[in-house]
């Protein structure tokens, strides 16, 4: 802050509530205000310094402020810098409606210094690790090669291992993002493991597991429905091996029944019916509708008495 004090002609402070707590309509609007009570013109700029969630709603405020005002992206947590910084989705969220309310607007820069993650708790840093594995799946089996190589130095926040890590996942994330920046294609394929992670995390109320916990869940799943239409029983093992290097809480006590309710209504659940992401081999995934509701609740069933079957 004090490089840029010499720089701008003013700059203020502006902090929010630590994790999910921050993304709130009524945070937006205190930000709003308080950008408007400190002079914030078209040409101010946010600079979002925190983990997703703040860059999520630093986001949602840069661009509505004014119609829109610059921001620039400086993620202190894994998972903010290998996915949420990156991709212009910004949002708040509703009670009991998580991320309904945002808006495209892309940063105009990312700074993502992997020093910064030697403070970060440990669950923390795993949860961001869950992102990269599911990038590396469908996207770029080198970076998958990397993570397993690297594990102990990713898992023990060394910011040399990281750093090459962070750029790969980002280069998968942008190349997919700049082809389809709405998500009406390609972009789907970044949702792998979160039709039943959001679920896990809507029915289990965001406190029992973190973001990239739920999605490891949801990944494993996914490669059950995955194997039944043809991948290979070798990439499923192997991408369930460094899965379970995750070392994840065990998975909350879900009933079925309220699962099937929270995914029909999750907002990229389309009239069409539920899409899940699956990998066909690794490096290569598709969107499939085609899994009928027998052999959802069946194989649902499955996985919630034993996960990792
Ligand atoms: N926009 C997108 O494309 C996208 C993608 C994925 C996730 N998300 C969103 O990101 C959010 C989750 O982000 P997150 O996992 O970064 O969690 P978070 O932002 O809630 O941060 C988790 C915790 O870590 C703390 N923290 C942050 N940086 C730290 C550091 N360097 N050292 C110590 N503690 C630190 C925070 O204060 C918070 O308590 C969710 O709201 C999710 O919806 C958005």
């Amino acid at each position: 802050m004090d490089g840029l004090a010499e720089r701008a002609a003013r700059w203020r402070w502006l902090t929010v509530a630590s994790g999910e707590a921050a993304k709130e309509m009524a945070t937006a609007e205190g930000l709003w205000q308080r950008l408007l009570a400190a002079g914030g013109k078209r040409d101010s700029r946010i600079l979002a310094l925190g983990g997703g969630s703040v860059g999520d709603l630093a986001g949602f405020v840069a661009g509505c402020f004014l119609r829109g005002v610059e921001y620039a992206q400086l993620p202190t947590t894994l998972l903010a810098q290998v996915d949420a910084a990156v991709g212009g989705k910004t949002a708040v969220n509703l009670p009991g409606a998580k991320n309904s309310v945002g808006l495209f607007h892309h940063p105009a820069l990312v700074v993502a210094d992997t020093g910064c993650l030697s403070t970060l708790p440990r669950r923390e840093l795993r949860s961001g690790l869950a992102e990269v594995i599911k990038m590396a799946a469908l996207l770029d089996t080198r970076l998958l090669g990397q993570v397993e190589r690297r594990w102990d130095r990713l898992v023990a926040a060394d910011p040399e291992a990281l750093a090459p890590v962070v750029a790969a996942a980002v280069r998968a994330k942008a190349t997919v993002v700049v082809a389809d920046p709405t998500e009406a294609g390609e972009r789907r394929l970044l949702n792998f493991g979160h039709t039943l992670g959001h679920a896990i995390e809507t029915v289990s109320g965001y406190r029992r597991l973190r973001h990239g916990e739920a999605v490891a869940y949801g990944m494993l799943f996914a490669l059950r429905l995955a194997r039944a239409r043809g991948l290979p029983a070798r990439d499923a093992d192997r991408l369930r091996a460094v899965i379970r290097r995750l070392d994840l809480p065990p998975l909350p006590k879900l009933a079925r029944a309220g699962l099937l309710a929270a995914m029909a209504r999750d907002k990229k659940t389309r009239e069409a019916g539920l899409a899940w992401v699956l990998p066909e081999s690794l490096g290569r995934g598709r969107i499939v509708s085609d899994v009928g509701a027998a052999e959802l609740r069946r194989q649902l069933s499955a996985f919630l008495a034993d996960p990792w079957a």
